[in-house]
């Protein structure tokens, strides 16, 4: 069984130390190959939105890739050959720093399973050699791993986890190490110990009977903690995976309820991304027929008028 630990930080930081941790209890617990990779070692380009994985996705005789020359492939090899992942990532101004949000911009919606499978499936059907890779659609489960130098780390679980959602990974376990001085030698290293631990044990069972053992959250489907309010009755949504609820007071105390159908929807579940894909397939065939000539000649005027400003380079 192979863990690959993805993390974002100083080479000599803290969370190198927790990864390494989480990685020798895998080892003990049965793991008999680890990686550990620091996104810092790597050259990962911002995503330009050029749509070529969309369009590669969606049209079978679409031969283009992404034009951006780095080491995102290798990257993506790494994951495919993985058993079980953890990802790891410090706070930087309360989310995970730029690093590791260009990786998690790099994986939707080029790697979301849901359209690779529908991908897929079109290619077999033509009679084609299906162009994506069938190990995307194995369900991983995933151990995450926030830290930071205080508690203002609100942020932390929903940036960090955004791989749930394209790579459809099974969050076994969520770790939360806030004031992380010290925590190399106090109770919160036990803590990891039986992060690893547990995320080797659940990889060797099938999806559907592993177990989640980190906060519960609010959210039951991606426990999270953080929602969006709407001023709507119904109007909580996670702000994680989507999954739509409502606000309620019981006996003076603030909860959450999701109903089956809503939490059915979450993006970190096939029938969220199934949803999503629907809707993005329904607006692109609206697109198609409206006449968008005025708004691309305002665009042109705009741009005439206000050019963006850039530093002389070789002065
Ligand atoms: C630009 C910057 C912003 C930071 N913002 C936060 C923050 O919002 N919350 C927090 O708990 N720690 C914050 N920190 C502290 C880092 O999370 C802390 O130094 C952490 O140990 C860095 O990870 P590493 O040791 O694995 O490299 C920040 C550090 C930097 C450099």
């Amino acid at each position: 069984m192979k863990v690959v630990c993805i993390f974002s930080g100083r080479r000599n930081g803290k969370g190198i130390s927790f990864a390494r941790l989480a990685l020798r209890a895998c080892k003990e617990a049965g793991a008999d190959e680890t990686v550990l990779i620091n996104l810092n070692d790597l050259n990962i380009k911002p995503c330009i939105d050029c749509k070529a994985c969309v369009r590669r996705l969606s049209d079978p005789t679409f031969d283009g890739t992404c034009p951006l020359k780095d080491d995102m492939d290798w990257l993506d090899e790494q994951y495919l050959e993985s058993d079980a992942m953890i990802y790891l990532s410090p706070m930087y101004e309360n989310s995970a720093p730029g690093p590791y949000k260009i990786m998690c911009d790099r994986l939707g919606p080029s790697h979301d399973v849901t359209f690779q499978k529908e991908a897929y499936d079109n290619q077999l059907a033509r009679g084609m050699k299906p162009k994506v890779d069938e190990r995307f659609f194995r369900t991983r489960p995933v151990l995450y791993i926030g830290h930071g130098g205080s508690e203002w780390n609100y942020l932390s679980y929903p940036t960090i986890a955004i791989p749930s959602i394209p790579l459809g990974l099974q969050v076994v376990d969520y770790i939360s190490i806030p004031w992380s001085n010290g925590a190399l030698q106090d109770e919160r290293a036990d803590e990891i110990r039986k992060a690893g631990k547990h995320l080797v044990e659940m990889a060797k069972l099938p999806p559907e009977e592993r177990s989640y053992i980190g906060d519960p959250g609010i959210c039951p489907v991606c426990h999270s903690r953080v929602m969006y309010l709407s001023d709507q009755a119904d109007g909580l949504t996670c702000a994680l995976c989507g999954a739509i609820g409502t606000l309620v007071v019981e006996d003076g105390k603030v909860r959450a309820s999701f109903t089956p159908e809503a939490m059915a929807l979450s993006h970190v579940l096939e029938g969220g991304r199934e949803q999503h894909m629907k809707d993005l397939k329904e607006i692109g065939r609206k697109n198609a027929t409206v006449d968008y000539s005025r708004e691309k000649e305002l665009a042109r005027e705009l741009a005439e008028e206000f050019p963006c400003t850039k530093p002389v380079k070789g002065v």
